[in-house]
């Protein structure tokens, strides 16, 4: 099948994005046809700072290529060089309803946090349907966040095929329920807008501080623990099965010191983006290589969007015909 996704660059990636958004999504770029984009568009509705959007769009490719993407088997590209992607925006948001829109609950979250709403961030989810619709995938990886997103896509995707003529597949939100919301160290969901993620590759210090930082609960150390508490969901993400049914039977059984778990965690944590570090620092120092890379990858991404977004004007009535 044909699976697409994006992330977008608007901070450093945490071990949420890392389980939540990467590792499924690069798990499928095996057996499947895989798309991916750094969604600098998107950023667009959160962050003014060029130099830092630049900056953080780099960024979001090193960490995909760190993570393991392969450019021989999967397409990485950047989501502002595909300007169909922009065009078929504006042909979906005369499709879509104000009250899809009003209802969307990143929109509502992010006027609840206080950012000043603006039309481009009212529209977002016209923006993410194009992305998604303009490659017409089978099935869109996500957190469990964006699975509303994808429901939109939908919408509209039904919608122009109704009024238009048959175009667009449905695409399934695909969402992996162990992984789907990633506890940050405050136990809400991580987030970088809540200021409790474990980064994936900040500087060792940083990374202690944000595991030695995870809340816990008063019980003393003899105690039975719980199970469910942040800190053992986050312990759980880097352990195999049986490393989490002894673990699980030490903290019920009493006599495990939070303190132990923790350090355990941040072994863990560093050992496991060790790897992956290495591999980002490697293709930190060939920019150049980068850039070929995602030049390759949109113009893979457009041999598909080109053609469809041309059947799309066709089928409206735009051009010459
Ligand atoms: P953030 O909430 O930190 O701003 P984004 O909204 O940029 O993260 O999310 C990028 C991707 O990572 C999305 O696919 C999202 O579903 C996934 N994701 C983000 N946070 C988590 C989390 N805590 N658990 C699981 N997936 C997550
Ligand atoms: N909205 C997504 C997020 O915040 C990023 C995104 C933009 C995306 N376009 C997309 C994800 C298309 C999947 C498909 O994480």
């Amino acid at each position: 099948m044909r699976v697409l996704s994006g992330i977008q660059p608007t901070g450093e990636l945490h071990v949420g994005n890392y389980f939540g958004a990467l590792v499924p999504q690069l798990e499928l770029q095996r057996g499947n046809e895989a798309f991916y984009f750094i969604a600098d568009y998107h950023s667009m509705t959160s962050l003014r700072d060029p130099a830092e959007r630049r900056r953080l769009t780099h960024g979001v490719a090193l960490d995909y290529l760190a993570c393991g993407l392969d450019p021989a088997r999967a397409t990485l590209y950047r989501q502002s060089d595909f300007p169909e992607v922009t065009e078929l925006a504006w042909i979906l948001s005369t499709l879509t309803p104000m009250g899809l829109l009003e209802r969307a609950h990143a929109y509502k979250d992010k006027i609840a946090q206080g950012l000043s709403a603006d039309h481009g961030l009212f529209a977002y989810p016209v923006l993410q349907a194009a992305d998604i619709l303009i490659a017409n995938p089978d099935a869109v990886p996500v957190g469990q966040d964006q699975k509303q997103h994808v429901e939109m896509a939908r919408d509209i995707a039904a919608r122009f095929n109704h009024v238009y003529g048959e175009l667009f597949k449905l695409p399934e939100p695909l969402i992996r329920e162990e992984v789907a919301v990633v506890p940050g160290t405050d136990g809400r969901k991580m987030s970088k807008s809540y200021g409790n993620v474990i980064p994936m590759f900040a500087a060792q210090r940083e990374v202690k501080k944000a595991v030695m930082g995870i809340v816990t609960d008063s019980t003393p150390v003899e105690e039975p623990k719980k199970w469910e508490l942040p800190l053992f969901q986050l312990w759980s993400l880097f352990a195999d099965a049986a490393e989490r049914a002894a673990m699980r039977a030490r903290a019920e059984a009493g006599g495990l010191g939070y303190g132990d778990a923790k350090k355990d965690l941040l072994a863990r944590v560093l050992a496991h983006f060790e790897p992956l570090r290495a591999r980002r620092e490697d293709w930190a120092r060939r920019p150049d290589d980068v850039e070929d890379v995602l030049a390759e990858g949109v113009r893979r991404a457009r041999a598909i969007g080109a053609p469809l977004l041309a059947e799309a004007r066709r089928l409206c009535g735009l051009g010459r015909g």
